[in-house]
């Protein structure tokens, strides 16, 4: 949550980089605001340092408003400052809550993601020491207290500053501050809360992710916890809160800033839903030899230690927690291992049984939930080994972990999650097949067929995609329509869920999903007339299918008055009696459906929310990563 971007440069750093133009701080930081909007729309700030004075700009609302008041009254020309997009935690999104809090007399900015636990006693020292306070912010405890710490302890020393005040302060938070006094230094602190450094020629970035600065430069360096580093045109030091220097990881970023633009579509969702053949093929490449062996260089367990595993956790929230859940299914079918999928934010407040041969794998887009991040830690104290399937490089989940699966679906803008969904699930079936590899669960040539039809997926989401407009139509028929319900059975119920999550977050309407089977124990009470149910359909193929129950399930609803929209697989001529419209998918193995029957659906719910007119990818009350408990 919340968006950062620091900057430092030289006057004229740019002409001879990508963009080749001389970089200013306010168009560095604008334009890395845009690009980290995602992560909160609430309000946007910017403080910039010129001659000796800092002067801020902050606006509640999307980062337009702040636009338009630097276009009313414009800040000076600079090469030193910070920006912020806010998620509001404490305080509404006011202008005065917004970020930067300016304090000590106009002579130090600060910006701030996360949550500062103790900032009640801070305050109240800070106001029985005269300090008065203008927003209702966690932040400007913060701000105040580094410049009391500048003031009365660092001897001038902004550094020193942010290491003892971080050493005092409980909770989240990334921290960036610029003071008066140092023209050509932004300071910044974290702990729990993402931050990067952007490397550039003459010039120095900062960011919550690699978005604040890819317009600027790929090359890249994490930090780890409990970190403060310091940045100036031609260098950045890191140190730990108590000023022991430290190494950062350097690493380039393997997307553009082409990557992140729209593509002509009408939103990042809709550009992302359609990335899906491509986010799918990149997730497969270069991940097994040409025997159908599956190589996974990113594996940093030992093989032995792997084939003791006796029980594998997934941990994850939202969008990612569903994809475990898919995943499950997979996991257990190839490797016989147990296999229990947990929301992070509920795992380590049971007593979760956890030994050296569990295998915590977590999911997470983001590489940065915060209850996915605590929980992984919660799983390494307990003994467990930790594998994170993840989207983002130098990101803290796969950093913290034992070892990392990267997904390569490539920036994913909108809030509401598509293709990291699709690359989860076959991260995570690469991980199951890897599995049934090592432990001898499947013989080579089963784990070769199961790889080539994976490898056959991303056409045929292309060919869902191709049909997009059938789906669309109904989408914009339906945007009155108050609540929808979906079925499935099997991995169609995670896509259930999915569907219904897609349709909450983004077009406002009420929608559950249920395992069908479930049905007549409950849900179906809520079936009247005219009642809308999408029914995820498994392939009638196949010995064991599910095909027969659904279709029992879809005739029920129907017969208490449900409109019936069927997703189903080409050829299945048995469903088209008890629908209203099927939308069919291409033939794969009933495991692999998931990455085609949730196509569809997506596919549904962005249409609808436009049509209803709404912010598709910014979607109220939500934030990207949710980096706060
Ligand atoms: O970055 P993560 O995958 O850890 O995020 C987890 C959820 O917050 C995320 O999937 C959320 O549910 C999405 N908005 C769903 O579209």
């Amino acid at each position: 949550m919340c968006g950062i971007v620091g900057y430092v440069g030289h006057a004229g750093a740019g002409q001879t980089g990508p963009d080749s133009k001389a970089h200013t701080a306010l168009d560095v930081i604008l334009e890395g605001l845009r690009r980290l909007e995602y992560r909160g729309y609430d309000s946007a700030g910017i403080a910039v340092l010129a001659d000796g004075r800092i002067d801020s700009r902050k606006k509640a609302g999307k980062l337009t408003n702040l636009e338009q008041e630097l276009a009313a009254d414009p800040l000076p020309s600079s090469q030193t400052g910070i920006g912020h997009t806010r998620w509001a935690t404490h305080g509404g999104p006011t202008d005065r809550n917004a970020h930067p809090h300016v304090v000590d007399g106009g002579n130090l900015a600060l910006i701030h993601n996360g949550i500062i636990e103790n900032f009640a006693e801070h305050k109240a020292a800070l106001v029985a020491d005269g300090v008065e306070f203008l927003s209702e912010t966690d932040t400007e405890v913060a701000a105040a207290l580094l410049a009391k710490v500048y003031n009365d302890e660092a001897e001038g020393d902004l550094t020193r500053a942010m290491q003892l005040t971080s050493q005092r302060l409980e909770g989240a938070f990334t921290l960036l501050a610029i003071h008066k006094d140092h023209p050509d230094v932004v300071v910044a602190s974290r702990r729990n809360s993402p931050l990067v450094v952007g490397l550039g020629d003459g010039e120095n970035f900062l960011g919550s992710d690699v978005s604040g600065f890819i317009d600027f430069t790929r090359r890249a360096v994490e930090l780890a916890q409990d970190q403060v580093v310091t940045i100036t045109p031609d260098s950045f030091a890191i140190t730990d809160f108590f000023g022991n220097p430290a190494e950062g990881k350097e690493f380039t970023v393997d997307w553009d800033a082409a990557a992140a633009e729209k593509d002509g579509y009408p939103s990042f969702m809709q550009k992302e839903i359609h990335d899906q053949p491509e986010a799918v093929l990149q997730t497969l490449l270069g991940r097994s030899d040409i025997d159908g062996r599956l190589t996974l260089d990113e594996m940093r367990i030992d093989p032995e230690e792997l084939k003791k595993v006796d029980k594998i956790i997934v941990l994850a929230c939202g969008t990612s927690a569903y994809a475990g859940h898919v995943a499950k299914y997979a996991i257990e079918t190839w490797c016989r291992i147990p296999t229990e999928v947990e929301l992070a934010h509920e795992f380590r407040y049971r007593e979760p049984i956890i030994t050296p041969t569990t295998l915590v794998v977590s999911l997470s887009q983001s590489g940065e939930t915060m209850d996915t991040l605590m929980a992984v830690r919660y799983a390494k104290e307990q003994g467990a080994r930790t594998m994170a399937i993840c989207n983002t490089n130098g990101s803290t989940i796969p950093r913290e972990s034992d070892a990392v699966l990267y997904t390569h679906a490539g920036p994913e803008i909108a809030v509401a999650s598509t293709k990291a969904f699709l690359a989860q699930i076959v991260a995570a079936y690469l991980l199951g097949l890897y599995l049934a590899q090592l432990r001898g669960n499947k013989f080579q040539g089963e784990i070769k067929d199961i790889l080539a039809d994976l490898g056959k997926i991303p056409a045929k989401i292309q060919t869902v995609l191709d049909n997009a407009e059938q789906i669309q139509a109904l989408a914009r028929e339906m945007k009155d329509t108050q609540s929808v319900l979906f079925l499935g059975r099997h991995v169609g119920f995670p896509v259930a869920l999915e569907g219904a999550l897609k349709l909450k977050e983004i077009a406002y309407i009420h929608a559950e999903g249920f395992a069908a089977g479930e049905l007549k124990h409950g849900p179906i009470a809520l079936i009247e007339e005219g009642q809308v149910v999408f029914i995820v359909v498994p392939s009638p193929r196949g010995r064991d299918s599910l095909h027969s129950k659904v279709v029992s399930n879809i005739q029920e609803v129907r017969a208490r008055g449900a409109r019936t929209f069927v997703i189903a697989e080409e050829g299945d001529e048995a469903v088209k009696a008890y629908a209203e419209q099927v939308f069919y998918i291409p033939e794969t193995q009933p495991l692999l459906a998931p990455l085609l029957t949730t196509v569809p659906l997506q596919l549904f719910a962005a249409e609808l929310a436009a049509a209803k007119g709404y912010d598709v990818d910014q979607p109220r009350n939500l934030a990207k990563s949710v980096t706060v408990e």
